[in-house]
């Protein structure tokens, strides 16, 4: 029997429409534009302004870009995963409410919460399903608000993240596409590094944390900064020498977004050259769960059938890893 593979098929985005620029950002925080972008590549990000509007929203709108550019029934989508760190509420969830709305009324649909890993680690998730040969079509959407959890008065987080939302559809693939290896990793070590402390099981909302601000995400960001680093090159070194590739083998890196310095230490580690990078930091910064799809849906002109991409994100936890992956269509 053929084996199946699985392979992204389709990709689409969504990011709203205002953009917060270093400028604007100057008159809110000690910051500077110089700074923002020499330290981390940025130089606006997308907000989803509307207070009545959550994670569903965005979501909600990368799939149904997908799903007019690739003209499939969403009624044949056999499973939704919405990997974030934002749900929309904690319970219930936002996958759900997603699913609904863009009528994949015959799916099943969680979400899948590994910080700024989410995507990466479900799309080892969506092609495990699709491998199994139960599955035919698996919708993952990468989405954040991470507007909703920023203090707007902390310059450490304000300057990097940004709101957006990314999709890829997996289905099986016969000609060896898609997903060829993953490595994936987590560690507790990190767990008080970056993270919003407040509104879990551990500190319920209360007056207290709401007076200290702990519903909002801080991170320690020069000791995340290290462990990215480190972590985002050694992983993607590895797909590269278990795979038997060389760098000229490679066509694609697909980093996460979070400071441009981890990219090109990430690329640098492996060889490759800037054209060979997808970059998209300056227009959206760290969308956290939607920065591999957004990329996806930027370069998506630009990648042809067996390209070879390798995807690797870093991320709260920690976790991390990088996936290897052969692109199954021209556009
Ligand atoms: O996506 C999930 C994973 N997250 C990450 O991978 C993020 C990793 N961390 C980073 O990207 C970087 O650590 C940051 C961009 C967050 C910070 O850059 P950095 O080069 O590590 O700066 P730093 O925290 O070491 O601060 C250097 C200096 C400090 O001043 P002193 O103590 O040297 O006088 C900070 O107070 O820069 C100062 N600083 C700022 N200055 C202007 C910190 N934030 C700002 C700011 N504007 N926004």
């Amino acid at each position: 029997m053929t084996k199946i593979t699985a392979a992204i098929s389709a990709v689409g985005k969504f990011v709203p429409e205002y953009a917060l620029t270093n400028k604007e950002l100057e008159t809110m925080v000690d910051t500077n534009d110089e700074w923002i972008t020499s330290r981390t590549g940025i130089k606006e990000r997308r907000i989803l302004k509307d207070k009545d509007k959550g994670t569903s929203y965005m979501a909600i709108k990368a799939a149904q870009d997908l799903i007019k550019k690739s003209n499939i029934d969403p009624k044949e989508i056999d499973m939704v995963i919405v990997a974030t760190a934002t749900p929309d509420m904690l319970v219930a969830s936002t996958a759900a409410y997603t699913a609904t709305e863009i009528g994949a009324v015959n799916a099943f649909s969680y979400d899948l919460q590994a910080a700024c890993s989410s995507f990466l680690f479900g799309m080892s998730t969506a092609s495990r399903y699709i491998e199994s040969g139960r599955y035919k079509k698996v919708l993952l959407i990468g989405a954040d608000k991470m507007s909703s959890v920023i203090d707007y008065t902390d310059r450490a987080t304000c300057i990097i993240f940004g709101d957006g939302a990314g999709a890829a559809l997996f289905e099986p693939n016969l000609e060896g596409l898609g997903l060829q290896d993953e490595y994936l990793r987590s560690d507790g070590v990190g767990r008080n590094f970056l993270k919003i402390h407040a509104g879990g099981s551990i500190a319920p909302a209360s007056e207290e944390t709401i007076k200290n601000g702990e519903h909002f995400i801080t991170q320690e960001g020069r000791t995340v900064f290290k462990y990215a680093v480190s972590s985002m090159a050694d992983v993607s070194e590895k797909m590269l020498t278990r795979n038997n590739l060389s760098k000229d083998d490679v066509d694609w890196l697909v980093p996460h977004q979070a400071n441009n310095r981890i990219i090109e230490a990430t690329a640098n580690r492996v060889g490759l050259d800037s054209e060979k990078v997808m970059v998209n930091i300056h227009k959206y910064g760290n969308t956290t769960s939607a920065t591999l799809p957004l990329l996806l849906a930027d370069y998506e002109k630009d990648l042809k059938k067996g390209n070879n991409l390798i995807f690797a994100a870093f991320g709260g936890g920690f976790t991390w890893g990088a996936i290897y992956l052969k692109w199954a269509y021209n556009s």
